[in-house]
């Protein structure tokens, strides 16, 4: 790609509130897509990696060698963001572990979750990650409207996090989750959203594009249960129209179609499945029509 065109793509995207990122690597494929985090501007790349159960395989040697190449993918693949928690088993350290190794720590954006606002536990997460400073520190599972996310405002002005946001994955604690998104305006939301279970685009998504709230979406595939309901059946032709070539392509499209979503963290622990997912970070995204046609499909199967 020559500049020129590069900066045209470049400029094209930022009209559509979308950014292509352009590493140097990328220039013989298409560029990849990468949002603003409202707060701040910084482009994030589009497609990252959920660590829940599929980190959590302690010192297995195996198993830690097919997911440093998972992690490897990650990166060469133009992807950024590792989603983990203190409360994943052995995910922590098995992330740390293998960013360390790799010697990628300034390559990813590293998404972890505290269950409370507790300093000791923040203290060993970043001990187990390996790190001075995580980029995204989030107050998880949130289930009271009261919950202040004041102490994680310190860690951040005191440099432990870059930004701070708040999880859910839970319908029954969505209007808690409204509350302290309203409240707190936290930089980030992580929330459970794919095709089938769009319960968040109703109130939770349009309040954190009013709040200027990125949005990582959890279970994206809603724990592999969207492979499950299409297995054995061919993608539509129509799916060409944006560019999805597999089914994870066609599920992750439809997530970042919403313009309210900045990345999405499917979980994987194999590599192929991650360069797969990765893809879904190239060419066209779905639009409002684009993205009904695809409800309607799924519901017809
Ligand atoms: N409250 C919260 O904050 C909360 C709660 C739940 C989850 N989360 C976050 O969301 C992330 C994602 O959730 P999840 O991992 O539970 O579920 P998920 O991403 O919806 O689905 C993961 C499943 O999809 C399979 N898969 C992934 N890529 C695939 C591909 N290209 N083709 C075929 N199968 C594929 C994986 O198997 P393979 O390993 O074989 O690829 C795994 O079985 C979590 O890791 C976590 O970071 C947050």
């Amino acid at each position: 790609m020559t500049n020129m065109t590069r900066r045209r793509v470049l400029l094209r995207a930022a009209g559509l509130g979308i950014a292509s990122a352009l590493p140097s690597w990328s220039t013989a494929q298409e560029p990849l897509i990468a949002k603003p985090i409202p707060r701040s501007g910084e482009l994030l790349p589009a497609v990252g990696l959920g660590t829940a159960s599929v980190f959590d395989v302690g010192n297995d040697p195996a198993r830690l060698a097919a997911l440093a190449q998972v992690v490897r993918e990650l990166v060469a693949g133009g992807g950024s963001v590792i989603d983990t928690a203190s409360s994943y088993g052995t995910a922590e350290s098995v992330v740390g572990q293998l960013v360390a190794q790799a010697g990628l720590r300034s390559k990813v954006f590293i998404a972890t979750k505290l269950e409370q606002p507790d300093a000791a536990e923040l203290r060993e997460s970043l001990r187990r990650l390996r790190t001075d400073r995580v980029d995204l520190l989030q107050l998880h599972n949130v289930s009271d409207a009261g919950q202040s996310l004041a102490p994680f405002r310190q860690w951040q002005a005191d440099g432990l996090c870059r930004y701070v946001g708040i999880t859910s994955t839970f319908r029954r604690d969505y209007a808690a989750v409204e509350a302290v998104l309203r409240k707190e305006k936290p930089d980030f939301l992580q929330i459970d959203y794919s095709v089938d279970n769009r319960a968040a685009e109703a109130r939770l998504l349009p309040l954190a594009a009013e709040t200027r709230t990125a949005v990582l979406t959890a279970l994206p595939f809603g724990r592999g249960r969207l492979f499950r309901s299409v297995r054995g059946k061919a993608l539509p032709e129509w799916a060409q129209e944006f560019d999805a070539r597999t089914w994870a392509q066609f599920f992750l499209k439809f997530l970042l179609g919403h313009p309210a979503v900045t990345a999405v963290i499917p979980g994987t622990g194999d590599a192929d499945h991650m360069k797969d997912n990765l893809g879904a970070m190239r060419g066209r995204l779905p639009d409002a029509a684009q993205r009904r046609r695809m409800v309607d499909y799924l519901q017809s199967l």
